[in-house]
């Protein structure tokens, strides 16, 4: 049976480059694995007050039912401010909980950041594995996916150019499926 590893893009953005470089990864998918895109869209923000008093959203429970079936997840980060944007801290909120019963626990993680300017996005990067740390996920070392100057990297209908970040992300990819083996439950 497929293993299957969810790609979660941390962006609401119609036109946001972390959804199309999540479509581009789907892409990727080698032989014996299914790369399934995780939308976060319709998540309330998180409040506890929902797990404490069994008011949980539908949209909370249809997000961890989907994620409990995840064996690893790609995060393709953008950042804000130095940070993870609050939607893609919230999808990591809300998988957390309740206290015991985390979606996250366990599963092999890879981080991609990418931002149109020249850092990449190593704010978001470094501070979403701290968090990923703390919910017991192993994370890729190597390859560090940052991927600058995003806005050059896609054509007119949206695929991402061939060239050399292409083939660094095939790489990178390649990478997190011989540390998924290795790591995986
Ligand atoms: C509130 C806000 C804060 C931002 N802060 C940063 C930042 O700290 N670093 C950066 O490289 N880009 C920053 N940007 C620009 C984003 O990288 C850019 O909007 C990017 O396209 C967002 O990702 P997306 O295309 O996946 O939606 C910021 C954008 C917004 C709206």
């Amino acid at each position: 049976m497929s293993k299957v590893i969810g790609i979660i893009a941390g962006s609401l953005r119609k036109e946001s480059f972390s959804k199309k470089l999540a479509i581009a990864v789907r892409g990727m998918a080698p032989e014996g694995f299914d790369f399934r895109i995780i939308s976060i869209a319709d998540l309330p923000i998180y409040n506890q007050d929902f797990d404490d008093n069994n008011e949980v959203p539908e949209a909370y429970t249809v997000f961890r039912n989907e994620a409990n079936a995840l064996n690893g997840i790609v995060f393709i980060t953008p950042e804000y401010n130095r940070s993870v944007p609050g939607v893609l801290k919230n999808v990591i909120d809300v998988g957390s909980r309740p206290y015991g019963k985390s979606v996250w626990d366990g599963k092999p993680a890879a981080i991609f950041s990418n931002s149109p300017g020249n850092i990449a996005a190593f704010g978001a990067n470094h501070h979403l594995r701290q968090s990923l740390v703390f919910l017991n996920m192993p994370i890729m070392q190597q390859p560090e996916v940052y991927l600058p100057n995003v806005s050059d990297l896609f054509d007119d209908s949206g695929d991402i150019k061939d060239g050399s970040t292409k083939d660094f992300l095939k790489k990178a990819i390649d990478a997190y499926i011989a540390f998924f083996q290795k790591n995986s439950k």
